[in-house]
């Protein structure tokens, strides 16, 4: 791939008609790194389109060579291919204990941590309270570290027929193996494994294909890092969180005031209302207001409702001819009509932290 790549920049470079780094060494490990995984042919379609679109070979390319890869994927039917453009870690509020454990391992996957002697990562099991930021982590970790992230819907891989479900599970992994190196995303891993004492499905199964993954994991070498996540936590099957599985896993708890502020500062700028003049200090209070607790406020989701909701009342008021800023008011009505989980679920939210303690670190 890297030949390949390297001979296709020098040979466009002496055309004198495409535009092309003066030094092109790193942008060809990106471009190589990335090919991992397409035939010869796919790899000059996708760096020949790469190169007519604007005439030029750099950096935005590497996303048409993932572009290519997702064709792959898609045909696979096992797997799905997520985009993740724009995202960052930055993007994800507090946490950051996770934050910075992912942000060590960021150049584990590719030449550079190879070079060095770093160990390929395995992966890592988010587990918490729903809404605080598990999927999001995900997504936000595949960018920040400029990987494809590639989705494993548990529910597909089951099939009704003998030995089928295995065979998937294998199938997925494959692919997942022949787009690295990649974040193999598992959503919801507990999904469609059976429960202990639960007559839903064959539990055989499941645990069969749990086991392909599980050994696969513990084996890998190849460079896709698998971050899964987990809800149904205190159902997990015990070999999930085993050491020698995954590297780590965290505990998302509700987010402290902190916390809070940092992800409505993210909600904010996202709906471009950063420079409104609101009084962080009275939201970040309003949205832990559900009791005295220092993690008893709303969900990073639940923030990400809010500031949503507040823009709607705003814009009611722009209707009506008043300044299209938001204003405290919004927030306090839209606060009005939010259920908020921790106050609806606090024993289950104490139930999981109880599990956390035993069986994984703290994401903050
Ligand atoms: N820490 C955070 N920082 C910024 N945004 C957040 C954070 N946590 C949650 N959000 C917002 O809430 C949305 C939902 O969060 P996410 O899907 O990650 O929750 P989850 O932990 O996976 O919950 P579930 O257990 O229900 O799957 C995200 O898309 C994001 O907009
Ligand atoms: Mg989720």
């Amino acid at each position: 791939m890297r030949a390949y790549v390297a001979r296709f920049i020098d040979g466009a470079a002496r055309s004198g008609a495409v535009a092309v780094p003066d030094d092109p060494e790193a942008l060809i490990d990106q471009l190589a790194d990335a090919a991992v995984g397409l035939s010869q042919r796919e790899l000059e379609n996708a760096i020949a389109y790469a190169t007519v679109d604007d005439l030029a070979i750099d950096e935005s390319d590497v996303q048409q060579i993932f572009r290519q890869k997702r064709q792959a994927i898609r045909k696979s039917g096992l797997l799905e291919f997520v985009d993740t453009g724009g995202l960052s870690l930055d993007d994800v509020g507090g946490l950051a204990r996770l934050k910075g454990w992912l942000h060590r391992r960021r150049h584990a996957l590719g030449r550079a941590g190879a070079g060095f002697g770093l160990a390929v990562p395995k992966g890592v099991l988010l587990t918490g309270v729903p809404g605080c930021g598990k999927s999001w982590s995900a997504r936000c970790v595949a960018a920040a570290w400029g990987l494809p992230l590639v989705r494993l819907d548990m529910g597909r891989i089951f099939d009704s027929l003998v030995g089928a479900s295995e065979a998937h599970m294998r199938n997925a992994i494959a692919v997942s193996e022949a787009v690295s190196p990649c974040i193999l995303w598992i959503d919801e891993i507990e999904k469609g494994l059976s429960r202990p004492g639960q007559q839903v499905g064959d539990s055989g199964v499941s645990l069969r294909v749990l086991g392909t993954f599980l050994t696969w994991l513990q084996e890998k070498t190849s460079p896709v890092f698998v971050v899964a996540t987990a809800n149904d936590i205190l159902h997990l099957p015990p070999e999930i969180v085993r050491k020698g599985r995954f590297d780590a896993v965290f505990f998302v708890d509700l987010p402290d005031e902190d916390e809070r502020r940092a992800i409505l500062d993210i909600h904010l700028k996202r709906v471009d209302r950063a420079d409104d003049p609101l009084d962080l200090d009275a939201l970040v209070e309003l949205s832990g207001s559900s009791d005295g607790l220092d993690r008893g406020g709303m969900t990073g989701a639940e923030i990400a409702a809010w500031v949503d909701d507040a823009m709607l009342y705003a814009f009611e008021r722009s209707l009506d001819g008043e300044a299209p800023d938001l204003s405290h008011e919004d927030f306090v009505r839209a606060l009005d009509e939010m259920p908020i989980l921790a106050k609806i679920r606090d024993k289950d939210i104490a139930a999981l932290r109880g599990w956390a303690t035993a069986h994984a670190q703290p994401a903050s």
